[in-house]
Formats: structure tokens, sequence, C-alpha cells
């Protein structure tokens, strides 16, 4: 089969695209034809290696995390799907292998694709809305309606799913963007937008439940003013050793009853965040953004996209 590999770690620039044998299937795993997959930051983060002392990767090491497809075959205690069904699905980061025609998954990460959209729009959708969903409440029984979140970089994979999914729900959102980012966070349902390149983040007046930085490029202790006096929570998808500092000094002030809280997500694939990310999908609440769509053997000029940034929405390559 063709498919997008690396061999070795080193510059993300050593992708290449050759043939691979298809792989075999466990008893409960499915293999799937690919139509299309979309890019994640961690696909070319895992390549440079700069991850290497948390996720083992076995080389060639085909990336890809987010699927979207058709049913080729099913593995013997395979019960729930048939050949010719379409789903998508999270992939485990460590095997991922989706920058493929086809790829192998266990049953239980799989989900019928909402049959409205197509497989391009699909594909933008499980890791990074797994992460928004992970990131924003367990599930989201935590996003209450009249809470206001701001949400930094609110136009990226993440940040335009996390922005609808909160809209869902009833809440205010205050998106920090750039560009047409503004455009776009507005015509998906902010009620405010701030470019950043215009206006200090940390001098505004209004006053948020929730911030989700889905940049890394700040932290808790320069926007913990922004928090509600009576608390608020701060989250960020990218560790750092001033959000673990912060995690381990607001452990320790809340025996003085300080309520702001602050966490890191990393985001695992589940299938029930997945399944009700498809759910609003069905009810038209969360929406595909595509930034640009690329073939397979335009995966050097995908990532170097994804790794240049001001990304709009997901950046997706076509497979079949
Ligand atoms: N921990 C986890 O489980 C997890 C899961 C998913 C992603 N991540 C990480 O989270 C980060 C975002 O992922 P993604 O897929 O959303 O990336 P993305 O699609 O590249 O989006 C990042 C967005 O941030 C914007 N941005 C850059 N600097 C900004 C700033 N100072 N203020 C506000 N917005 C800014 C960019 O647009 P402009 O530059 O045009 O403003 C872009 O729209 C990546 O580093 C990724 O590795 C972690």
């Amino acid at each position: 089969m063709k498919a997008a590999f690396i061999s070795a770690y080193g510059s993300p620039d050593q992708i290449t695209t050759g043939e691979l044998p298809i792989p075999e299937i466990n008893s409960d795993e499915i293999l799937i034809k690919v139509h299309a997959t979309s890019v994640n930051p961690v696909d070319w983060k895992i390549a440079s290696g700069s991850m290497r002392r948390f996720l083992k990767i076995q080389f060639p090491y085909i990336p890809g995390a987010d699927v979207s497809g058709v049913v080729e075959k099913t593995g013997s205690e395979v019960s729930k799907f048939k050949k010719g069904d379409e789903v998508f699905a999270f992939l485990d980061i460590v095997k991922a292998g989706a920058c493929a025609q086809f790829v192998a998954c266990k049953e239980s990460l799989v989900a019928f694709k909402p049959r409205h959209i197509t497989h391009e729009e699909a594909s933008t959708i499980p890791l990074a809305g797994v992460t928004a969903i992970q990131a924003l409440g367990k599930r989201k029984q935590d996003i209450k309606a009249n809470d206001h979140y701001l949400i930094l970089g609110s136009a990226g994979g993440v940040g335009i799913l996390a922005l609808q999914i909160v809209k869902a729900h009833g809440a205010f959102v205050t998106s920090v963007v750039s560009g047409s980012g503004m455009h776009l966070c507005n015509r998906l349902g902010a009620d405010d937008t701030i470019d950043y390149t215009k206006t200090d983040i940390r001098k505004i007046e209004s006053r948020f439940d929730f911030i989700f930085d889905t940049t890394g490029k700040y932290n808790y202790f320069n926007l913990s003013h922004l928090l509600k006096k009576k608390g608020g929570v701060f989250v960020t998808t990218l560790p750092s050793f001033t959000t673990i500092l912060a995690m381990i000094l607001l452990s320790m002030l809340r025996i003085f009853r300080y309520k702001k809280k602050v966490s890191i997500v990393m985001a695992k694939p589940y299938l029930p965040d997945l399944e009700y990310a498809g759910r609003l999908i069905l009810s038209h609440k969360l929406n595909a953004v595509i930034d640009k769509m690329y073939s397979l053997s335009e995966i050097k000029e995908a990532w170097s996209h994804s790794i240049k940034g001001s990304v709009k929405g997901k950046i997706v390559v076509k497979i079949q």
C-alpha cells in the first residue's frame, strides 16, 4: 500500500512516501481503507524525536492519529462493524498509521462517521475534538450555560472545535485569534473576538470562568487575574514547567480555600468522547473547518504548513 512514513527521528522534512505492507489485523481489530486523515502538530513533534522519552514508536513510523474511511475487513471478535461501513477514529498515537491507504485499529476506538459530512470533514474531528472535550470537562457536563470562556488559539484545530462545543452548551465565548480567524470565529458563534496582535490580552477588562489555552503561549501566572475572583479554571494543551509549578502551588493554596484551578489536558482516545462529538455533528452544532487539503504525496507540504502555524481549522490529507 502507499504510505507516508519516517525511518528515524530527525527533521520533519525527512518524511517520505513509498510502499509498505498492508497491516495484519488482530481478532479485535478492523482494517480501515483510509479516505482522509488530518495533520496534528503532535505528528511532526513525534518525528523530530522531541517526545521520544514519553512515546516509544517503532520505525518505519506511519503518522496520522485521525482517520476517516471505510471498513475493509474485520477481526473474528468484531461485532459492531461490517465491511463497507463508514467510520472515523482517534488512533493510539504510538501506533498511529492513518497516512496510508489502510490502517488497523481496535474496534473499541471506532465510531460510525456522521453520514452527512465527507471523509475529509470527518478526519478533522477525532484528535482535536476529543482534546477539546477532555479539556472542557468530563464529557462537558462541566460547561454551564452563561459561564464565560476565554479560548486562546480559537481558530486552530483544537480551538475551533472547543469554541463550538462551548457554544452548544449556551455559554459565552471570547475568542483570541489573529487575522482571518476573527471572521471564522464570529461565524461559528463567538460572542467576542480579540486580535492578540493588536490587543495585549493581559490588559483586558473582562473576567472569565474558564480559560482554555490551546497555544501553549500563555501561562497561569500571567493570566490568573483574568479568572473570576470566586474561582475559575485555566487549562492548557502544552505541559510546561510553569504550568506544573502553578498546579503544585494551587493545590497547596487549596487549604486556604483558594478556588482557582490549573490543569493540563493530555488527550487520549476515548470512544464515548468521539461519539459525543459525532452527536454534536449530527445536530449541526459542531462543524468541521478545513484550512487546506493535500494529497498523500504532498505530505511534506502539509507538515510544513502546520509547522509554519497560522492554521485556521485543520489541514487534511486526502488518501483515496
Ligand atoms: N496535550 C494534548 O493532549 C494536545 C492535544 C492536541 C493538541 N495539543 C497541542 O496544542 C497545540 C495546538 O494544537 P492545534 O491542533 O490546535 O494547532 P493549530 O491547528 O496549529 O492551531 C494553533 C492556533 O493557535 C494560533 N495562535 C498562535 N499563537 C497564538 C497566540 N499567541 N494567541 C492566540 N492564538 C495563537 C494559531 O493561529 P495564528 O498564529 O494565525 O494566530 C493557530 O490558529 C499544539 O502545540 C499541539 O501539539 C496538545
